[in-house]
């Protein structure tokens, strides 16, 4: 029977079978075709319905960046001194990466998924991510609308300045195995190198969401609270930085949930180390990133304060996922700013509350939204 051998995948497999609970979430190669879903696209009988419920719940925070308001204030940011103009620059510069690529790289996880649910949560993760995208060019776009020359130079430090780019290399190589095997139709990988790169997927992208990130968001939220500086880029950001932390408790349970399939292939401990070691790598980039950067040059925010936030935020989301913490920070070097704009655990916070009524806050419907992942998923 030559359909044990598959030579390859069919986008309508007549011989498939989208009820077997053999079926694994994401595509490997040795499943003959009639343990492969059919390409009929159902979701009344959700193999993983944990899965469905977060892309109910993400819609419900449906938000769209071309309607806010953006900072025409360039004389506010012409204010601010050499040092914080430069972090400020970086953090755009630095955000924008990282929502591009997770674009790039949620458009391979889609391919990789086998299941509707999951292919669902992949489509609805990758349009908020674009989302994040179009926000991050609208704040270039409306504080530098007089000066083209500027928005390119602003965005393309990504790739222009060496500790920039050495920053987002490191993140983008996490995922250019997966884009490589893909190119080449799954033809030149061993299942446990396939295995292998699944896990550094998964872990990178929950990495971004979980700890690389939030730096960058607590600059801009910084510099509210210090100068009072560009509100409107803040409260674009303050929805932006509650997708991602919907995006980290997703990720985790996705991560938990795809676990046990990853490790037909390699093992527990191997998944184990892949995952650590990546979040890890990504937050000790985070702390050589901000070290040469600001060298001596602290923007309100010291050196000490930066490393230990990264270093509390990437304990605590080790210890999400069920690992031990690595750096032992149990204190929010920022628990203030925190309480302001901030919502590191719940999505509430006193300032959201009250700007609620009379602004486009999502705080509540979030803050609904957290209470009902915690209490179905016990984080
Ligand atoms: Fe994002
Ligand atoms: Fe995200």
């Amino acid at each position: 029977m030559t359909l044990l051998n598959k030579q390859k995948s069919y986008l309508f497999n007549i011989w498939g079978n989208d009820f077997n609970s053999q079926l694994s979430p994401v595509k490997f190669f040795d499943s003959p075709l009639w343990e492969e879903p059919t390409g009929l696209f159902t979701i009344f009988h959700p193999m993983h319905p944990h899965i469905y419920e977060f892309v109910k719940l993400q819609k419900q925070r449906l938000w769209k960046a071309d309607e806010y308001p953006i900072d025409r204030t360039r004389e506010q940011f012409d204010q601010l001194d050499a040092i914080d103009k430069k972090v400020f620059e970086y953090t755009l510069s630095f955000l924008a990466f990282l929502d591009s690529v997770q674009v790039a790289n949620i458009a391979d996880m889609e391919v990789v998924y086998n299941m509707p649910e999951y292919k669902i949560w992949g489509a609805t993760h990758k349009y908020f991510e674009v989302e994040h995208s179009i926000a991050y060019s609208n704040i270039l776009y409306g504080l530098f609308n007089q000066n083209f020359e500027e928005v390119k130079r602003i965005f393309y430090l990504a790739k222009d300045h060496p500790e920039l780019r050495r920053r987002n290399e490191l993140i983008a190589n996490n995922y250019q195995k997966l884009f490589d095997i893909l190119w080449e139709g799954l033809k030149n990988v061993t299942q446990e190198e396939y295995a292998r790169t699944l896990a550094h997927v998964f872990a990178g992208t929950y990495a971004m969401e979980a700890v690389t990130f939030y730096m960058g968001f607590k600059t801009i939220e910084f510099y509210q609270y210090k100068y009072g500086v560009l509100p409107m880029t803040n409260k674009m950001i303050s929805e932006i930085k509650a997708d991602e932390l919907f995006h980290v408790k997703v990720m985790a349970t996705i991560i938990k949930t795809l676990k046990p399939y990853i490790t037909r292939y390699i093992s527990e401990q191997e998944f184990d180390e892949i995952v650590v070691s990546t979040v890890q790598s990504y937050a000790e980039a985070d702390l050589q990133f901000y070290q040469s950067v600001l060298a001596q040059n602290n923007f309100g925010i010291t050196q000490q304060q930066v490393a230990n936030y990264i270093k509390f935020l990437t304990d605590k989301r080790l210890k999400l996922l069920g690992y031990q913490p690595i750096y032992g920070i149990e204190e929010n070097p920022f628990e203030e700013i925190d309480r302001l704009y901030g919502y590191l655990e719940s999505h509430i916070n006193e300032g959201k509350k009250e700007a609620f009524f009379e602004t486009k806050s999502s705080a509540y419907v979030t803050a609904e939204l957290d209470d009902k992942v915690l209490e179905d998923f016990k984080f």
